[in-house]
Formats: structure tokens, C-alpha cells, sequence
């Protein structure tokens, strides 16, 4: 059967913050109690090349240093999550860029509270605990970067069963 026009997939990173805060149990048990599948999974530490380019569109930009040193400093969980809409629905589970004004029960408003104003004054990168693709185009651009075919895994969840 032909996959749903509705059915995309989306990258998330747990960024190294998260990772060093132990959250990976509770940001993944999120995304998986919202019926979400988990389609491909690993650790990578990032090297500043590489941080060019998943970041390139942010190269250049007055926060880039501080958000290279923090997307460097440690290892990240990287995953492929699939499912209807799933851009949309994990950047709505994600919040705000800025945890001070992430609602709760978002990610970034329940587990994080870093303001502008304070990573501003520091020179530092806000500390938001994770990454998600912000579009359609930036999702199969950005899994193309961080995955290989062969990494990723096509199986059936129960929602397929019993949701879809
Ligand atoms: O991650 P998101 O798509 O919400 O935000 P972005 O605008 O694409 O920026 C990427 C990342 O850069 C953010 O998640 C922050 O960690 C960092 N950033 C920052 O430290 N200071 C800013 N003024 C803007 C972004
Ligand atoms: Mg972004």
C-alpha cells in the first residue's frame, strides 16, 4: 500500500545539554506516547564541519560561534521520527526556541527555562535541549545529511494497526 501523502518523517536531535542532563528517556518517551515511530537512531559527537552544515542557515549569524561550541561540546542522540504530519506535530511538542517563553508542556517549557537576555549577555547559545526540523524541505534535507538509507527501518507499530 502507498504511504499516506500525511506521512512524513522529521529529524530530531537531542542536543548535548540534553544528553548531559539525562533527559533522553523522558524526551523520547514523549514522542513515542504520541504515537509517533521511531525510524532511525544514534549517538554522534558533531565536528565543527559538520555543524556547518546542518547548520548553514545559520552561518554567519551573530550566535553562530556560541552554537557551534554548543552543538560540539558533547554527543547528541540523533533520531528519525515518522508519522502524520510529523514536522508539524514535533515542533509543536518541541515549543519556542527560547525556553523562558515555551509554553508548559512543551519540551523546551517544561524541562529547560535559558532566556535571550541571559545567553546574550554570556555570548553563549540558548540551551533548548533539542532539534527539530522546521519544514518539510529542511526535514528530508536535513535526514539525507544525518542518515544513510540503510539506517533507517521500516516496520509496523500498533498505531498503524489500530489508529491508521
Ligand atoms: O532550533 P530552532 O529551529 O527552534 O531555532 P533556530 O532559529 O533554527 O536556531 C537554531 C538554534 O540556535 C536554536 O535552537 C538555539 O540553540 C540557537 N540560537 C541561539 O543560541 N541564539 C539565538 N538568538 C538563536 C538561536
Ligand atoms: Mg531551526
Amino acid at each position: 500500500m502507498a504511504k499516506d501523502e500525511y506521512m512524513e518523517r522529521t529529524l530530531v536531535l537531542i542536543k548535548p545539554d540534553g544528553v548531559q542532563r539525562g533527559l533522553i528517556g523522558k524526551i523520547i518517551d514523549r514522542f513515542e506516547q504520541a504515537g509517533l515511530k521511531m525510524a532511525g537512531m544514534k549517538m554522534v559527537w558533531v565536528d565543527p564541519k559538520f555543524a556547518k552544515q546542518h547548520y548553514k542557515a545559520h552561518v554567519g549569524k551573530p550566535f553562530y560561534p556560541g552554537l557551534e561550541s554548543m552543538i560540539t561540546e558533547g554527543p547528541v542522540l540523533a533520531m528519525v521520527l515518522e508519522g502524520l504530519h510529523a514536522v508539524e506535530t514535533v515542533r509543536k511538542m518541541v515549543g519556542p526556541t527560547e525556553p523562558k517563553q515555551a509554553p508548559p508542556g512543551t519540551i523546551r517549557g517544561d524541562l529547560a527555562h535559558h532566556s535571550y537576555q541571559y545567553t546574550d549577555k554570556k555570548g553563549i547559545a540558548i540551551k533548548n535541549l533539542i532539534h527539530a526540523s522546521g519544514n518539510k524541505e529542511e526535514a528530508e534535507e536535513e535526514i539525507n545529511l544525518w542518515f544513510s538509507a540503510d539506517e533507517i527501518f521500516e516496520y509496523k507499530t500498533v498505531h498503524e494497526v489500530h489508529v491508521f
